[in-house]
């Protein structure tokens, strides 16, 4: 059964093509009166000025039609001639029955599924996760789940940054300060072979060791030129597989993937592919050979380059860089590789790049390569960028010191708020040690993503621990504890042995609920569209809300007789089972009890 909105909007549908008027005008969308309405139509208005006729004379006329509908309680005129609809309790009752019955809660599917790549999370070997990874994290999580509720066939790829000059700079900074290491890295370049085991003095380097190098080596590098070509040099070196370098790149690679997973997991975050710019390295020879085949590669004062400006441009986009004069491959070179990588290994309709919209042009760059050479066809590969989280300040987000703020250290500042919380709220004497921490997670994960997802990717917004934590408001801890509040409702309901009944819709408050789930199908199909998160975070919220009015208004166990507390209870269900839905395609985990 499809949702009423859709239904409702085919037999407007039917009713203006019977009157002989264009039938692709008979949008339904929720009433902007819900007092007077639940649907309305505004398509006779522009039907009107299409056929240069009176618009009340074609509502009217579509409006009796219309009048014979069994699901529609009333069919009325308004103003200029916007048709309302009031929907039949019985049809709102019988949509609530279906959606109860339903695994998938009244969410559909989309006709034509794609095959589609979701990059995002985006982290790099040696430079800990901050905050700026964090949206990517959590927006491409949510669409990657999405696009697979949907139907798509997805794949998430973390896209490792491990191949760049930041490579070069560690393994520099990690010879200077140990001796050994850098005779063994000298001796290996020199004699060993590539396929060997990390040597064991290799394996005693560990992340702290790389958090403490890099961000000096990082500075060192913006200043001292001899140092930064040494860098370049021994990235150059990676890049070709001298074996002192590569494998002590596969130690600071082992190690901060551990770590990384770790984190990303914590956040309910997991990628179905760990690749990295490192696993293109063999295509990036022949994608040379081939764009210089296709004339594509011109001379730049020793390095390699793809121009991409065109005609018309509004902006002047510099072109890509393809071998540096080190003769080093680029974090352009890596993504131009991976989109071919991605083509012969999965053969995408669509890549969606979740990445900071400061990295607009990057991908503006690559994707015109990827055109130019036939990697991909215009308009498969998109970027969806996002802006910033912000501090107090409205700047990017730092710690109280000034640094960035590493994105394990926000987990553990929010697990710690949202312990506080629970233990406010009480929580802490009825559970387990255990399972007070598994509530705290999930408790910190709902106010961290709810929080970013609620906003359009677009717009920035300022981190505030004590609000997004909050069991009150539009947070994702208020979200959790509606949910929990149904589930222990169930819960009791069982141990009562009430059991779940058909609806029979009455009150307001219970049409309003139905009103809301029915909502869910609209609320997919636009946040799958628009890749906007943020319209399902807002169905979850308004779901929440008429659950929350209806729970006050409607007694459940305590009604009356059997029938109504068999419906209200039916209702509770659907409502629980598709607000969890929503908060999952939110990466969002709802805990048994709070
Ligand atoms: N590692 C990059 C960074 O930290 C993000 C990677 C995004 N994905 C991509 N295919 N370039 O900025």
């Amino acid at each position: 059964m499809i949702d009423l909105k859709t239904a409702l909007g085919e037999a407007v549908a039917a009713a203006f093509a019977a009157e002989g008027v264009p039938a692709d005008l008979a949008r339904v969308t929720a009433s902007d009166r819900p007092d007077l309405a639940d649907f309305q139509s505004n398509g006779a208005l522009a039907a009107a000025k299409r056929l240069g006729r009176n618009p009340r004379d074609i509502a009217s006329a579509v409006a009796d039609r219309l009048k014979a509908d069994p699901r529609l309680a009333g069919v009325e005129i308004a103003g200029p001639g916007f048709i309302n609809l009031k929907v039949a309790d019985a049809a709102l009752s019988a949509r609530a029955d279906a959606i109860a019955e339903d695994p998938r809660a009244g969410a559909g599917t989309v006709a034509h599924p794609r095959r589609v790549i979701v990059d995002y999370g985006g982290p790099n070997v040696a430079k800990p996760m901050h905050v700026g990874h964090l949206r990517a994290s959590i927006i491409g999580e949510s669409l990657k789940r999405l696009y697979r509720f949907r139907g798509d066939e997805v794949v998430g790829d973390a896209h490792f940054g491990d191949w760049g000059y930041q490579m070069g700079l560690l393994i520099g900074a990690v010879c200077d300060e140990n001796a050994a290491i850098a005779a063994l890295v000298e001796q290996l370049n020199a004699a060993g072979d590539p396929g060997a085991e990390i040597p064991e003095a290799f394996r005693g380097i560990t992340l702290a060791d790389l958090d403490r190098l890099y961000p000096m080596a990082a500075a060192r590098g913006k200043e001292d030129p001899a140092y930064r070509d040494r860098a370049r040099k021994l990235t150059a070196d990676l890049q070709a597989h001298k074996p002192g370098c590569y494998l002590l790149w596969r130690q600071f690679h082992d190690v901060t993937q551990v770590a990384l997973e770790r984190d990303f997991h914590a956040l309910g975050v997991d990628f179905d592919w760990w690749k990295g710019e490192s696993d293109v390295d063999h295509l990036i020879a022949p994608m040379v050979a081939d764009l210089d085949a296709k004339g594509l590669l011109v001379d730049d004062q020793g390095a390699r380059i793809i121009r991409v400006a065109r005609e018309g441009d509004k902006r002047e986009l510099p072109p890509l860089l393809v071998v540096s004069s080190e003769g080093s491959a680029m974090y352009g070179t890596t993504d131009l590789a991976t989109i071919l990588d991605r083509k012969q290994g999965f053969g995408f309709d669509q890549v969606i790049y979740c990445v900071d919209q400061r990295q607009a042009d990057h991908f503006e760059i690559v994707f015109r390569a990827a055109c130019l050479a036939g990697y991909a066809a215009e308009g498969q590969l998109e970027h969806v960028g996002f802006g910033t989280m912000n501090g107090p300040d409205g700047k990017p987000f730092k710690t109280r010191e000034g640094g960035v703020l590493k994105l394990n250290d926000l987990i553990e500042m929010t697990r710690a708020k949202a312990r506080e919380r629970l233990n406010e709220a009480g929580l802490g004497e009825d559970v387990s040690e255990a399972e007070f921490e598994d509530i705290a997670g999930k408790v910190a994960v709902a106010a961290l993503k709810f929080a970013d997802l609620q906003n359009f990717r677009g717009t920035s917004y300022v981190f505030d621990l004590d609000r997004f934590s909050s069991f009150e408001g539009k947070t994702g801890p208020y979200l959790l504890y509606q949910a929990v509040r149904v589930k222990s409702l169930l819960r009791r309901a069982a141990g009562e042995s009430v059991r779940a009944g058909p609806v029979a819709v009455g009150q307001p408050t219970e049409r309003d609920l139905v009103m809301s789930l029915d909502a869910f199908e609209t609320a997919l199909a636009d946040a799958y569209d628009r890749k906007a998160p943020n319209i399902l975070a807002e169905h979850a919220y308004r779901l929440a809300q008429a659950y929350s009015k209806f729970y006050a208004a409607c007694p459940i166990l305590q009604a009356p007789d059997s029938a109504t507390r068999g419906s209200r209870l039916t209702l509770a269900s659907a409502t629980l089972r598709q607000l969890e839905l929503a908060l999952d395609l939110l990466g969002i985990a709802v805990p048994d009890r709070m």
